[in-house]
């Protein structure tokens, strides 16, 4: 569907706040947006960035040419000295709007009939009319125009349930063309979930899209939330890693000496000959075996011998003997 209305990039900000931080967006035909998001938020200001009352610091607003847009402000800009014929009607003759069934309709709910009786008649003066009745004659008078794009600040605000019923059910069945769409700024949980294709949300100078009324986004903003929730304790966990890799003992950093060999590899080959070493001499220790004894050695002070190996130890002495005899005097071979 072509955008009726295009933001692209769009910043402002307002005193020290960032209303709209590089927000890009469409309102396309057929839309019906409702606007949500914590008050001071930025919501009344982005319904002004749309109908082209406030330019943004930057970024660029874009509509679709001959397109014609309604504003319904939260203060209402009528003239206190209008009829309200004058201010809903304007100066359509009555056999032309009062054969219309659009704008009798428009007349029937928020007015109380087609002579206006809600509101005192169609001949009462705006300036004396409650805060209420004002905001529903203002409400008709934009209906009654019909522009291409409805651009709503709390239309609910002075709406009895009756009231609220008629404008969802007006909204829903008359602005659902391709050329036109409305975008409701609004606390109403329920007018939300009746009217709105999608509910954007206003937050930090973001404006985020879920598609669907009040109930699809927040189903779907919890789901976004448990999202991000995952995304930061696994981002957490891997900089808890990082951290303790990080910190471990100065020496474990593979950090290669001046004989190209790594502090830890060369402490755990160490670790491993010195281990290997204990097992071998392990059995000796434990008396299994016990390794030969360095027979040239004089005067060195052994185990006492067990008596089964005496005899081998006077033959190992005689053969010591016989080998220094036979350096001292080779035997001549027979024959020579
Ligand atoms: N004319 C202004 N001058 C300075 N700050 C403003 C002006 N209008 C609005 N603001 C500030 O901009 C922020 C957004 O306001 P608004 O768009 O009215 O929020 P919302 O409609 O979500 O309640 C608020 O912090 C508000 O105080
Ligand atoms: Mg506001």
């Amino acid at each position: 569907m072509a955008n009726l209305v295009s933001v692209e990039r769009a910043s402002l900000a307002l005193g020290t706040a960032q209303v709209l931080d590089a927000v890009s967006l469409g309102l396309a035909g057929g839309d019906r947006i409702g606007v949500v998001g914590r008050n001071g938020g930025g919501k009344t200001t982005l319904l002004r960035v749309l109908a082209g009352v406030r330019s943004p610091d930057s970024g660029r607003v874009a509509r679709a040419s001959g397109l014609t847009t309604g504003v319904l402000a939260q203060d209402d800009a009528l003239d206190p000295d209008a009829t309200v014929r004058e201010a809903v009607l304007g100066d359509r003759p009555e056999h032309v709007w009062a054969s219309d069934p659009r704008i009798r309709d428009v007349l029937d709910g928020l007015l109380g009939g087609v002579d206006a009786r809600g509101v005192g008649g169609l001949d009462a003066r705006i300036g004396p009319l409650s805060g209420g009745e004002r905001r529903r004659a203002a409400l008709a008078a934009l209906l009654v125009e019909r522009p291409d794009v409805l651009l709503l600040d709390e239309p609910t605000n002075h709406l009895d349930v009756e009231g609220v019923a008629w404008l969802a059910e007006h909204l829903v069945t008359r602005y659902s063309s391709p050329s036109n769409a409305v975008l409701a700024i609004t606390h109403d949980r329920w007018f939300l979930d009746a009217i709105a294709t999608a509910t954007w949300e206003v937050e930090s100078g973001a404006v985020n899209a879920f598609d669907g009324g009040y109930a699809a986004y927040v189903l779907a903003k919890a789901e976004r939330t448990r999202m991000a929730a995952v995304t930061a304790e696994r981002r957490d966990n891997l900089l808890r890693k990082e951290l303790a890799w990080l910190r471990r003992p100065h020496e474990q950093a593979e950090v290669p000496d001046r004989r190209g060999q790594c502090p830890h590899r060369r402490r755990a080959a160490t670790a491993g000959r010195r281990r290997a070493r204990r097992l071998r001499d392990e059995p000796a220790r434990q008396g299994r075996h016990r390794p030969p004894r360095r027979l040239d050695r004089p005067g060195r002070p052994g185990p006492p011998r067990p008596r089964h190996l005496a005899a081998r130890a006077g033959g190992a002495d005689r053969h010591r003997r016989r080998q220094r005899r036979r350096q001292v005097d080779p035997p001549a071979r027979p024959g020579r």
